[in-house]
């Protein structure tokens, strides 16, 4: 059947494509909840474990759930000796996001994950994901392998097996805090890709990296990474509104600003700014309120229709510079926290799967016939 025109919507505007218990995003009103708890009921008080296990299973856990899902997460440390080849064979130049992709990728063949997905191999990818990343940071560095520590908690850990150093208490909580913020986020577009590959009856290791293809976007986890150039590149406090204005000027767009959904401040952005407050320099900290106060102007000025706010990459990028993270480590850590929520999604999607298959509307031409190669002009 042929599709009638006016159907098709760019970017999926507004269509509902799966029903979720997981996460709300209420865009109008600045509202984001997992599984009915406002994002700021949790971020500053759960530990990121506790976070996965409100995705995965519905409740917070109790302390014995808590203990039984840590002792899960930490046994599943360890790297297979083929991903640790691969992530020393690749270029020390990688982008970190490739990295991860490819080792996840790898990871899946080498553990031979199969068949419906479960808690146990969520459990398993989330608790290698920052593995990875700190294994291909130490090699690019020269550093040796630090071994993952079991008495640490999942922050705690990633950001000791980057540094060697056991991370001060604040750092951790920032850590914790950032990962919980960026959990899950209704059907954003890598959590829509995890559940398209899912609903292929894919295997779990094979919807995750789709995700991470899809995250690696500058219009989605791509950019915290472009915030931390965008400051840089300001430099200074004069050079604010000459930058923006310039920027603005030539199309380009400011990165950590305007949401698809959000028509009004991102919550997690309100969050993240006062962690960010507490935890970045001042002078950096200053830097990025004054951007952040400039742009929202002059883009209002602009764009007086268009809503635009702040959303979560903006603090992201001054917290996770805080804690001591290179810029692009950002994106495959906003990896680290959404792969709870990638794995909650791919869960609830199987018992009530139905293949993902949209319609397009053809607009090409129709029956052209055949010429022999010898008869065709060039275009
Ligand atoms: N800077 C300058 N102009 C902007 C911006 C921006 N950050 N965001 C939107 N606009 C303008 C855009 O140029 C367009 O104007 P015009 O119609 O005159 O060309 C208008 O506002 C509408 O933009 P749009 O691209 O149609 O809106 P969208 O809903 O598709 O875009 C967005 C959402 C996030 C892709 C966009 O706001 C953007 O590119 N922001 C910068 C990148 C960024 O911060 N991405 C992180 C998104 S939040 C993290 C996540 O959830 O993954």
């Amino acid at each position: 059947m042929t599709i009638p025109a006016g159907q098709f919507k760019a970017g999926l505007d507004g269509i509902v494509v799966v029903q979720t218990a997981i996460s709300e995003v209420d865009g109008a009103n600045g509202r984001l909840t997992y599984r009915g708890y406002l994002i700021g009921e949790i971020a500053q008080k759960a530990t990121f474990e506790e976070t996965a296990h409100l995705l995965w299973v519905g409740h917070l856990p109790t302390q014995a759930e808590l203990d039984a899902l840590r002792t899960k997460l930490v046994s599943h440390r360890a790297l297979p000796e083929a991903v640790t080849a691969l992530i020393t064979a690749l270029p020390t130049d990688a982008d970190p996001m490739d990295v991860l992709r490819s080792a996840i990728s790898a990871y899946g063949a080498q553990t031979k994950i199969g068949g419906k997905a479960t808690l146990d191999q969520a459990i398993a990818l989330t608790a290698i994901f920052p593995v990875v990343l700190a294994a291909f940071h130490r090699n690019r560095t020269g550093q040796p392998f630090i071994a993952p520590r079991s008495d640490l908690g999942h922050a705690a850990n990633y950001l000791y097996m980057l540094t060697g150093q056991v991370p001060e208490a604040h750092h951790i909580r920032s850590m914790d805090t950032y990962l919980n913020m960026v959990a899950d986020h209704g059907m954003n577009a890598s959590t829509f890709a995890a559940r398209v590959i899912a609903s292929t009856e894919s295997d779990l290791c094979s919807s995750i990296t789709g995700a991470i293809g899809a995250l690696k976007g500058p219009l989605h986890g791509g950019a915290p990474a472009l915030v931390l150039k965008m400051l840089q590149s300001i430099g200074t406090a004069d050079n604010v509104e000459p930058w923006i204005t310039t920027t603005l000027n030539s199309g380009g767009r400011l990165m950590g600003l305007g949401h698809r959904v959000y028509k009004t401040y991102d919550p997690r952005a309100e969050i993240l700014r006062e962690v960010a407050r507490e935890a970045a320099s001042p002078e950096m900290f200053a830097l990025a309120e004054k951007t952040e106060h400039t742009a929202l102007d002059e883009l209002h000025r602009r764009k007086p229709n268009e809503r635009l706010w702040t959303n979560v990459d903006f603090y992201s990028a001054v917290l996770l510079q805080a804690v001591g993270l290179p810029g692009d480590l950002f994106p495959p850590t906003f990896g680290v926290g959404r792969v709870a929520g990638w794995t909650a999604h791919i869960l609830e999607q199987a018992p009530k799967n139905r293949l993902m298959r949209p319609e397009s509307e053809y607009i090409g031409p129709r029956d052209l016939t055949y010429l022999p190669i010898d008869q065709r002009q060039g275009e």
